[in-house]
């Protein structure tokens, strides 16, 4: 069992992967108010919206003004998701410190997600990295499915390596591993990350658990032992993919923050700030969050 450490990044996705899956609309100025308490938090990055096509996915289809509206505090990356290079001008365009490319270790959620087969997404991703590279962009490789698929079942690590080996050569600076419909167990992430660490160095993996069945906090334990000290998560467990069923919200990032302040690892983010976050969009949009630490500091008050 690996030492746990001191420290742990955590990139705020809930303006992107949390709102995309929410059908009432929230609009232009509450996110842009949102994202401002989020950059308030102490957290370091925020993926802000998509630059995917609209009809895809309507709530994020003012990213262009979101992205103009919001406040960059210094020390913040402001990341968007991009599909392809119409996605990338428009980011670019409107300001983005990184960009995050994105597609799945399985054929048919690739296909069902960006319209393209495996083999097809390379060469499309590669002149997206390309062009953010030398626009002198962070670029974050998201690899979806790496554990399940929700239209082919279990995902082998080889199949995963295989999308992560590409999308390095081509110059992703980090990857983002996602358990997109979290049904993962502890071991399943440690039999993956035996294959990742031995093949990667650890500062430039994160892990980007969906919190459908309960099991993120436990994954993102496990890979803590492994080493892992970067995380994805979303204020009040907010999200889902809209082309996976059944995908449930990214685990949330108040019960990432309490299961690690917890411990004494630190991140540099503000509890407190993070539950006002996730309280006002609950309120936007009438529905309680998932997240059980703040359903129970809520309570508490
Ligand atoms: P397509 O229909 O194959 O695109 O969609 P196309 O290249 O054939 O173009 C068709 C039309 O769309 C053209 O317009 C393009 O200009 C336009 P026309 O000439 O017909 O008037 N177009 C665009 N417009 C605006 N912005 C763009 C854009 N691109 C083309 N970027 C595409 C391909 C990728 C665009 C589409 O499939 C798409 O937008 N997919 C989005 C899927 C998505 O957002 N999924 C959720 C995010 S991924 C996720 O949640 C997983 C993650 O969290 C990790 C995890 O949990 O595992 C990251
Ligand atoms: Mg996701």
């Amino acid at each position: 069992m690996g030492r746990l450490p001191e420290f742990v990044q955590v990139k705020e996705v809930g303006p992107r992967d949390g709102l995309q899956n929410e059908k009432k609309q929230v609009s232009t100025a509450d996110k842009v108010a949102w994202i401002d308490m989020l950059s308030d938090s102490g957290v370091k990055e925020i993926e802000y919206s998509s630059f995917v096509h609209p009809k895809w996915v309507p709530q994020l289809s003012d990213a262009h003004d979101v992205g103009r509206q919001i406040k960059r505090r210094e020390g913040v990356r402001y990341s968007a998701l991009v599909p392809n290079m119409k996605g990338l001008e428009l980011a670019l365009e409107t300001g983005i410190d990184g960009a995050s490319v994105f597609m799945s270790a399985s054929e048919t959620h690739n296909k069902k997600n960006i319209n393209k087969t495996i083999s097809q997404t390379f060469p499309v991703l590669g002149e997206v990295i390309k062009e953010a590279k030398s626009a002198g962009k962070h670029v974050t490789g998201y690899v979806s499915t790496v554990f399940d698929c929700p239209y082919e079942g279990k995902i082998k690590p080889d199949a995963v390596i295989r999308v992560c080996d590409e999308l390095l050569e081509a110059g992703v600076d980090d990857l983002s591993l996602g358990d997109t419909i979290g049904t993962a167990v502890p071991s399943e992430v440690e039999t993956l990350l035996d294959t990742v660490m031995q093949r990667y160095s650890k500062d430039r993996i994160i892990m980007h658990f969906h919190d459908t069945r309960g099991m993120a906090i436990a994954n993102i334990m496990a890979s803590l032992r492994y080493g892992i000290t970067r995380f994805d998560s979303s204020v009040g467990g907010l999200g889902g993919c809209p082309f996976a069923p059944g995908a449930a919200g990214n685990v949330a990032t108040n019960d990432v923050l309490y299961l690690l302040h917890g411990m004494g690892i630190k991140t540099g983010i503000d509890e407190r700030s993070m539950q006002e976050a996730a309280l006002m969009m609950q309120n936007k949009l009438g529905k309680t969050l998932p997240s059980k630490s703040l359903a129970s500091a809520l309570a508490q008050e």
